[in-house]
Order: C-alpha cells, then sequence, then structure tokens
C-alpha cells in the first residue's frame, strides 16, 4: 500500500487547531471541511482522464475531461461524512456512496449497519474518506466490501493514524489485488489502551456531531 503523509505548513496549522480541545463544533466542521480539500489534491493525483478538445476563444486547445465512470466518494458514517464536503467540493460530479459502520468499544472490532453503494463497482475508482485510522479495522473492512464489490482502485483518505494501524491495515490488506493508496495529514504516535490515537484530536464523530 502507498502511503502518503501531506508535508504541507497549512495543512500542519489547520491540524493543529482541530486538535485543540479548545475548538468547538462548527470551527471543527469547518476545519476538517478545509483540510479534506487540501488533502483531496493530492489523493487524487491519479483520477482517470480522458483526452478532450476545446475551442477557446482565440484557438483549438487539448485538455482533459473526467473519465466514466465517475470516481466514487465514500464516507464512513458518522464521522467521515464531516469530510464529504470538502471533498465534493474538488471533485463536484463524483458519486457518493455510503457505509456506516461503528467500532465495538470494548473489543476494537468493527461492524457495518448500513450502506448505500451501487452494487456495482467494476471499473471504479473510489475515495474512502474516514478521519481516523487507530487500529485500522474499520478502514481494512471497508476497503474489503469496495474491491469485493469490483471496485479496481481504491484511496483512503483519513486525517490521522496510528502507527498500529497502518500496519495493521496493510497486513490486512496483504493478499489485495488492486491499488490501495492512503492519503494522510499526520502519523500521531500510538494508541492508547482504549484505541484512542495518542495524541490525536480525540472522538472525531463526537466532536463534530456530538
Ligand atoms: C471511529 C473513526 C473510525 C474508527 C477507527 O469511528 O471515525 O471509523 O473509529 O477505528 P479503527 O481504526 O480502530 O477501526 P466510530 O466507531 O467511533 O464511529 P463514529 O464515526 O460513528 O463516531
Amino acid at each position: 500500500m502507498e502511503i502518503t503523509v501531506i508535508d504541507h505548513p497549512l495543512v500542519a496549522h489547520k491540524l493543529t487547531v482541530l486538535r485543540d480541545v479548545e475548538t468547538d463544533s462548527p470551527t471543527f466542521r469547518r476545519l476538517t471541511e478545509e483540510l479534506v480539500t487540501l488533502l483531496a489534491y493530492e489523493a487524487t493525483r491519479e483520477v482517470r482522464v480522458n483526452p478532450v478538445s476545446v475551442t477557446t476563444p482565440v484557438a483549438p486547445a487539448q485538455g482533459v475531461r473526467l473519465a466514466a465512470p465517475k470516481p466514487l466518494v465514500v464516507p464512513i458514517l458518522r464521522a467521515g461524512l464531516g469530510m464529504l464536503e470538502g471533498m465534493v467540493r474538488l471533485v463536484p460530479t463524483a458519486e457518493v456512496g455510503f457505509v456506516g459502520m461503528v467500532r465495538n468499544e470494548e473489543t476494537l472490532e468493527p461492524s457495518t449497519y448500513a450502506e448505500r453503494l451501487p452494487d456495482d463497482l467494476h471499473g471504479r475508482q473510489c475515495y474512502v474518506l474516514d478521519p481516523m485510522l487507530a487500529t485500522g479495522g474499520t478502514l481494512a473492512a471497508a476497503v474489503r466490501f469496495l474491491v469485493n464489490r469490483g471496485a479496481d482502485h481504491i484511496t483512503c483518505i483519513c486525517l490521522l493514524a496510528a502507527p498500529e494501524g497502518i500496519e495493521r491495515l496493510t497486513s490486512l490488506l496483504d493478499d489485495l489485488k488492486v491499488p490501495c493508496t492512503l492519503v494522510l495529514a499526520g502519523v500521531d504516535d500510538r494508541l492508547n489502551e482504549k484505541g484512542y490515537i495518542v495524541p490525536g484530536l480525540g472522538d472525531a464523530g463526537d466532536r463534530l456531531y456530538g
């Protein structure tokens, strides 16, 4: 799995404000969207395009347009929903599908409680949104779900990850036959005994919607 941690002062600045326990929900939501737009710029580097010709007011010109089928953006509910606006701002023609997953607070294992995705994802590029990659179980299950439906190119966009989670995600998806990339704003120190990223930013779902 290819992993990119964005090294940019604006990303670092926004992430720092997100981490701050004093940051209120409206600011947290706005900053999450802004951060995702910055990450999405890098995350869409491999988005498929076709060559096209247009005519400018001056002369014919060669360019590109996004290829069909449209990219599919998949926020993992609930916290991933806070990333959706920031993503579709950059790719407004993308289709959006939803997966609802929650992590059991005792076992830390994810379970799926909702799913609204196209049945057939053959030939689709998918962008999975989830702010936190903690143990990696949730993201691995979501990626597996999309690949089982036929998706042939996956990019995961997360705000923060724990090193343990990246390692587990990589090993859980070891046998994946399609390209899978992970784009992050930062990698933190570790997971604590409750499966929270340290120092992290707390429970992203609660800070967005709680
Ligand atoms: C959080 C987070 C990820 C998941 C990460 O969601 O948004 O989806 O936990 O954990 P993992 O890497 O250990 O699997 P949560 O289960 O708290 O649900 P929520 O988004 O509804 O708050």
